[in-house]
């Protein structure tokens, strides 16, 4: 039997998850407890959600499982069959593996002084004492470092090319509703959005073909360090490297899964730490100070407050047996991120924005799980967090800045992401040259 599901009709289930996700989940937690189902409109199955380490990590630790179900209907059209995020069993643990190197943690201090030229660029073009959404930066700096840092795109008419198809892209499939609109459309005229949509998308192949092909050409592409280069150079266990189409497939899922993410985070972070004086103090101290442990605390409380990605979940392949929970082979369960990472007995004061409770402690592996778990875990990790200390560290030495909007953003969707619906406005009302910062330093 599986956990018991709240009391309204699988349609009231659905808008409330759509529209007000996180008390949603809270009063399930409450009413039922840790564990229940929920029916969403359209699926066959109920999802079960867990949030007890325990459980997640008896989830987690068992590779056998497979995709949870939807993802290949959403994510298929737009990146390709190839995707790494829906590859399943061993053709998937080979592409992780020909993959992971590519973002370990050392790799990423050759990346930094791009990182820090696009956002000190970016921070140039805010306006003075006047209001702005802080998100649509983030996220024009987040797409700018995956052209350049991952696709490894060169300045030029073709960056600036990939540069607008791309944020159409990126705008076509933010809303749920605009993607369920254009699959429809598809499904049952050929014609509509989704045609355009798909225009704009080959216009994409187009221009990510004459990449590969380029950089194929080129002799020394095996010295680049971007991460495109590197992927092409990677090779299986038995000689062979990844296809055009595999690399293709595999460039788009690392801008959807490593942009808005990231750039969601971020606006969170600020969100967070514009609303309280001390953290920001300290942290400002910190990076003045040259130290990073704080800076890691305040990114990893960030993301426990607010996990911007809400499920990370799992067809099972094998019964799950975990203190009192046993499910069978073919439920879907998901961790519901937002509440383990809100439990009272993990974590004091669990909605206090406090980063000192991870200070010179990391977190929890099964109880801190913004990026998911075990054989499927984000890859782009090690990577978002780097980035995010580079913005925060450029956007809070060189910048003055407060809220426009003392009370807390409230929680809207974009994409696959929890997002702040007003897109975080702030003022800035000092601005110091990145050179000025630089010479300080020195
Ligand atoms: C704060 C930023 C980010 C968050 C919160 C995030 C979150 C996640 C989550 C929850 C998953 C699913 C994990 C699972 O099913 O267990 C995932 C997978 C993935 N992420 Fe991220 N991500 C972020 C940034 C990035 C970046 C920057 C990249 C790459 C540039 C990236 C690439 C991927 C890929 C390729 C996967 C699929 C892994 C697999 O199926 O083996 N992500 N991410």
């Amino acid at each position: 039997m599986l956990p018991p599901e709240p009391k309204s009709p699988p349609v009231v289930q659905t808008l409330r998850w759509a529209f007000r996700p996180l008390p949603f989940m809270q009063e399930c937690r409450e009413r039922i407890g840790d564990n229940f189902s929920v029916k969403f409109l359209g699926f066959e199955r109920p999802m079960v959600m867990i949030s007890d380490p325990a459980a997640i990590k008896a989830l987690y630790t068992e590779r056998a499982h497979g995709l949870p179900p939807g993802r290949e209907v959403f994510l298929e059209p737009v990146l390709g069959s190839r995707s790494l995020l829906l590859l399943e069993g061993a053709d998937h643990l080979a592409h992780r593996k020909l993959m992971l190197p590519a973002f370990h943690g050392e790799r990423m201090r050759s990346y930094e002084p791009i990182m820090e030229e696009i956002v000190d660029a970016n921070i140039d073009s805010w306006p003075l004492g006047e209001e702005f959404r802080i998100h649509p930066q983030m996220q024009a700096i987040t797409l700018d470092i995956i052209l350049r840092v991952v696709f490894g795109v060169a300045e030029g008419p073709r960056l600036e090319n990939l540069r607008r198809l791309l944020t159409d892209v990126l705008e076509e499939t933010a809303s749920p509703f605009t993607q369920l609109m254009a699959l429809a459309t598809r499904r049952f005229t050929g014609r509509g959005p989704w045609a355009q949509f798909e225009g704009t998308l080959r216009e994409v192949d187009e221009l990510l073909y004459a990449e590969i092909t380029e950089r194929r050409a080129e002799e020394s592409f095996e010295e680049r360090d971007d991460i495109l280069s590197i992927l092409m150079a990677a090779r299986f266990e038995d000689g062979e490297g990844l296809a055009d189409v595999d690399l293709r497939d595999q460039l788009l899922t690392l801008l959807l899964a490593g942009h808005e993410t990231t750039a969601t985070a971020l606006a969170w972070t600020f969100d967070l730490l514009l609303r309280h004086p001390e953290p920001l103090r300290r942290l400002r101290d910190s990076i003045e100070a040259g130290e990073d442990e704080y800076m890691r605390a305040t990114i990893t409380e960030a993301l426990r407050l607010r996990p911007v990605v809400p499920l990370a979940g799992r067809r099972l392949n094998a019964e799950l047996s975990v203190d009192g929970l046993t499910l069978p082979a073919g439920t879907d369960v998901t961790p519901a991120i937002w509440l383990t990472h809100t439990r009272a007995d993990v974590y004091p004061e669990p909605f206090a924005f406090r980063p000192e409770r991870f200070l010179g402690e990391a977190p929890d592996t099964y109880a801190w799980v913004p990026f998911g778990g075990g054989v499927r875990r984000c890859i782009g990790a090690a990577f978002s967090e780097f980035e995010m200390r580079i913005v925060l560290r450029e956007v809070l030495t060189r910048c003055e800045l407060h809220k426009a909007d003392p009370a807390p953003e409230k929680i809207g969707r974009r994409s696959i992401t929890l997002s702040p619906k007003g897109g975080t406005p702030v003022v800035v009302t000092a601005r110091h040259p990145a050179r000025e910062r630089d010479l300080a330093a020195a």
